[in-house]
């Protein structure tokens, strides 16, 4: 039975974690600063109500063959408190954030090979602490290995659609354009019907035109015409359809900024590649 411990069971987090109960073969215990006494999740199919041992102090906690981080990337260090009391010499560390940068995020803690990058696609909301809503089907997206394989073990009979591929990096920086542009709308305090606007259209595609340069010198394989395809992605959404960085300007709460263009601006110092659309958006942010 493998023991799994899911550290920061917001939306992303307690959705996991209350799909990771319905596979009977898991132990699952929940890690959180927030306490709660029994997870719940109201999916597009019904309520899942579940109950995942809950802990709130290292001291609770033994180690696991899998800990999963689904913190916010800013709350990467503070997660990592934990590992002391969850990592034996064979966990391994799934990383359940966005961004392109998930291993380099948790190399300090534990070796690069015990560190599994996953990108998790479905929009998804805290209701309260245990409470999560869960908007559409969840996908999670991890580069093909034999780690990825047993991994994907733990989501038999859950509903995740679970997808391994060879091209992991292209998938994760084609999402970081898509997100890089929606820097815009959390700089305007505007959402998705920004785009429709063709000055602020044309920021987001040099915004975009920036992160994938970057992403090319990483290696990713994007079309020549990204920025053309995000402006439609965000045309294409509701008109007041609300990114999440919009959403955590608006309400005061910490920015995954660094996670998102902030990262562009980095690599692109690596790469020798100019980013000044990037690195005044992330500075505006900063000071605002
Ligand atoms: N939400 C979405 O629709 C969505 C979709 C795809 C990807 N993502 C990505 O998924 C990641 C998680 O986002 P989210 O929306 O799930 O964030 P969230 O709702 O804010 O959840 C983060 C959780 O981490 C907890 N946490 C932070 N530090 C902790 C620590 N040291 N120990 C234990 N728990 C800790 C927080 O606890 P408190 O309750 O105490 O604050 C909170 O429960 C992000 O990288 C995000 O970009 C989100």
């Amino acid at each position: 039975m493998p023991a799994i411990t899911l550290i920061g069971p917001g939306a992303i987090g307690g959705m996991v974690a209350a799909r990771l109960c319905q596979n009977p073969r898991n132990e699952v215990t929940v890690v959180t600063r927030t306490p709660f006494s029994s997870l719940s999740l109201d999916t597009p199919d019904g309520l899942l109500e579940v109950d995942p041992r809950i802990v709130t102090h290292p001291g609770e906690a033994g180690p696991a063959d899998w800990v999963l981080v689904a913190t916010k990337a800013y709350d990467s260090a503070s997660a990592a408190q934990w590992f002391e009391s969850l990592l034996g010499e064979e966990t391994t560390v799934a990383v359940l954030q966005n961004g392109v940068n998930h291993v380099d995020r948790f190399s300090e803690w534990l070796p690069r090979e015990r560190i599994l990058p996953v990108i998790v696609d479905c929009p998804t909301e805290r209701v309260a602490p245990g409470q999560i809503r869960q908007r559409g089907e969840l996908f999670l997206t991890v580069p093909a290995s034999d780690l990825a394989s047993e991994f994907e073990k733990l989501f038999a009979d859950t509903g995740v659609i679970y997808k391994q591929t060879d091209y992991f990096m292209s998938v994760a920086w084609l999402k970081l354009c898509i997100f890089a542009a929606g820097v815009v709308n959390a700089l305007v305090l505007q959402p998705a019907r920004i785009a429709n606007d063709e000055k602020a259209a044309e920021v987001m595609r040099r915004i975009v035109d920036e992160a994938a340069a970057v992403g090319r010198a990483e290696g990713a394989s994007l079309a020549q015409d990204i920025a053309d395809e995000v402006i439609e992605i965000y045309r294409g959404q509701p008109a007041d359809s609300v990114n999440s960085l919009l959403a955590d300007r608006a309400a005061g709460r910490p920015m995954e900024i660094d996670l998102r263009n902030g990262v562009i601006v980095e690599l692109g110092r690596k790469h020798g590649i100019a980013t000044p659309f990037n690195e005044m958006a992330v500075s505006l942010l900063k000071i605002t």
